[in-house]
């Protein structure tokens, strides 16, 4: 369990940081979930990438140059080879400092985590039966497309999911699909792929843009359109996306079947195009 913490590796248990890391305090990070295939990175430049942008969009100074973080990322991944599969989390917190809402002065040092836990897929009986969800608003803030780590929202969303023994809470904003508790959402009708645009509602995933590259690739239809609550719930087929869901099918919505109430022929076409390429 080695993990990197400011520029040391070190076991977990023995990792720790102050009490007045604005992590702990304000939720005042972002983080990344980078899924780790038999030692390989998935995607691992786009996840950079996109902590990059939300670093900046918080305001807080990228801790380190992109070889920095390669480097920090495979001497974590090597280290604990011993999961054929991990996730890969990475955490940045604007760093330590007495509480005060606003930004330390003089400027403090960024906390930075990478720690490694092992990733758990859906197997193959999940991918054959898919997965029920319901839906719930959307009573998160309007800067949904930073991942950033104060999920409160997030947390009470998907609990509901398991107090109802599904397993995802999909969100709607004014009547607008915009993306589940944890993963991104997409829709079928009548052979079409459909999802909502990114926006300031959405986080812009990483496995979304794959699964439209995919379905680009091998030309599948699809609309990258706003989805109305009525057209999710007349939706031929729903999906969710994410590193550590990958592409998984919701057979029933708030109880209700979607059609048959089995995974549909597009999702059975998406998902193995993407087991081939994530290999
Ligand atoms: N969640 N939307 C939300 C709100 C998410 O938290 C996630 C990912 C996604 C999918 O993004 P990506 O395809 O880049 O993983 C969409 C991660 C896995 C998590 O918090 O564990």
């Amino acid at each position: 369990d080695t993990v990197y913490l400011n520029g040391s590796f070190m076991p977990l248990a023995q990792a720790t940081v102050p009490v007045l890391d604005r992590g702990f305090i304000f939720g005042d990070g972002v983080y990344e979930v980078i899924p780790v295939y038999s030692g390989h990175p998935f995607r691992l430049e786009e996840h950079l990438a996109r902590l990059a942008m939300n670093l900046e969009a918080v305001r807080i100074r990228n801790p380190l140059v992109i070889t920095a973080w390669h480097d920090a990322c495979s001497r974590v991944i090597a280290a604990n080879a011993r999961l054929s599969d991990q996730s890969l989390y990475i955490q940045v917190t604007r760093g330590v400092a007495p509480r005060d809402q606003a930004f330390p002065r003089p400027d403090v040092t960024p906390t930075v985590l990478i720690m490694s836990m092992p990733l758990v897929t859906p197997g193959p009986e999940l991918v054959e039966s898919g997965v029920s969800a319901i839906t719930a608003l959307d009573i998160r803030w309007q800067r949904c497309n930073i991942k950033a780590t104060s999920l409160l929202a997030n947390v009470l969303l998907r609990q509901e999911a398991v107090d109802h023994g599904v397993a995802e809470t999909l969100m709607l904003r004014e009547g607008y699909l915009t993306e589940g508790s944890s993963s991104n959402v997409f829709i079928v009708k009548k052979g079409v792929l459909q999802a909502p645009p990114k926006s300031q509602y959405m986080l812009p995933g990483i496995t979304y843009d794959v699964v439209l590259e995919l379905a680009q690739a091998h030309g599948l239809p699809f609309d990258i359109a706003p989805v109305s609550e009525a057209q999710l719930r007349a939706a031929d087929e729903i999906w969710l996306t994410s590193s550590t869901k990958e592409v998984l099918a919701v057979v029933t919505l708030d109880g209700a079947k979607v059609n048959d109430g089995k995974p549909g022929p597009v999702f059975r076409r998406m998902h193995a195009l993407y087991q081939a390429f994530k290999n």
